[in-house]
């Protein structure tokens, strides 16, 4: 049993580390020893070297799902949420829409489309192997008629026979700068792997690589979603605007009103 003292300890221990939310955090690790038989003390001294909660619980909550998440895989966040939001009202009003998940990780952003959009068709496109076996873990069991495909292989070169095809093409890539190394938390700078994270100088290497895929795959009209850091509302709609690919540029802030997607619609006539 974990008793009210034990959790009001855990709490101090975690405040004490330097943890963000460490009341919340030691109720959910107090509830997940309980339910499994884990040592409570053993998992309070983890979380207070700053393994991340998900990794010690072994999942997130995303949306409607529950999706598994450790070593080798970006935990999703709840900024991505309203990304997701934006492709639902995007695809709305097609019988089978055809979406694009590039930089898939755990399967956020596609798995939750596929489960709250019934009747879409979803890719979901992931280039490191071992964030791959996460996907492939946290795929719906239920896809009994094959809407859902996971693809191991690199954004820039996914896909092609589905070109000037697709209706919504999003992604959450690595965005951060190699200079914003230090900003970052150590759950995230420790846990989550390199490859999601960083992105060259100005962390806009693989939006680059993710803008160039949505214009191959994408038919006339059809949508982009971006997720980018709150640093770089103007320079990820600035690099749509660079090609003659996109219409409907706009930049859309998360629930804490910070800037954090860019959407673009497919210009007809554009090469
Ligand atoms: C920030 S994580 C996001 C994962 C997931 N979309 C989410 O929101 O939870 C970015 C992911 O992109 C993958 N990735 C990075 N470069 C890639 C590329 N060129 N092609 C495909 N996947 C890539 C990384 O391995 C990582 O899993």
């Amino acid at each position: 049993m974990t008793d009210d003292a034990a959790v009001r300890d855990a709490i101090a221990t975690l405040r004490a580390a330097g943890v963000d939310s460490p009341e919340y955090d030691a109720r959910a690790l107090a509830k997940h020893a309980q339910a499994t038989g884990t040592d409570f003390a053993d998992l309070v001294g983890k979380r207070a070297q700053r393994t991340p909660l998900q990794h010690l619980v072994g999942s997130t909550g995303f949306r409607y799902l529950d999706l598994e998440v450790g070593p080798g895989v970006f935990v999703p966040r709840p900024e991505t949420e309203v990304l997701v939001d934006a492709v639902l009202a995007a695809i709305k009003d097609m019988t089978r829409p055809l979406v694009v998940d590039l930089c898939a990780g755990a399967g956020t952003i596609g798995f939750a489309v596929a489960h709250e959009r019934p009747t879409a068709v979803v890719h979901l496109v992931e280039r490191d192997p071992r964030a791959f076996e996460w996907l492939q873990r946290n795929a719906p069991r239920d896809d009994t008629d094959s809407r859902v495909h996971l693809h191991l292989a690199d954004a820039a070169a996914a896909l092609p026979e589905l070109d000037g095809t697709v209706d919504v093409v999003a992604s959450n890539p690595p965005y951060v700068a190699e200079h914003e190394r230090e900003l970052v938390d150590p759950e995230v700078r420790d846990h989550d792997p390199e490859a999601a994270l960083f992105a060259g100088d100005d962390g806009l290497d693989v939006i680059r690589v993710v803008a160039a895929t949505a214009a191959r795959l994408l038919k006339p009209r059809g949508l982009v979603a971006i997720e980018h850091s709150d640093r770089q509302g103007d320079a990820v709609p600035q690099l749509l605007k660079e090609t003659d690919h996109w219409d409907e540029i706009a930049d859309h802030e998360d629930l804490t009103r910070r800037p954090r997607f860019a959407t673009a619609r497919r210009a007809e006539a554009a090469t």
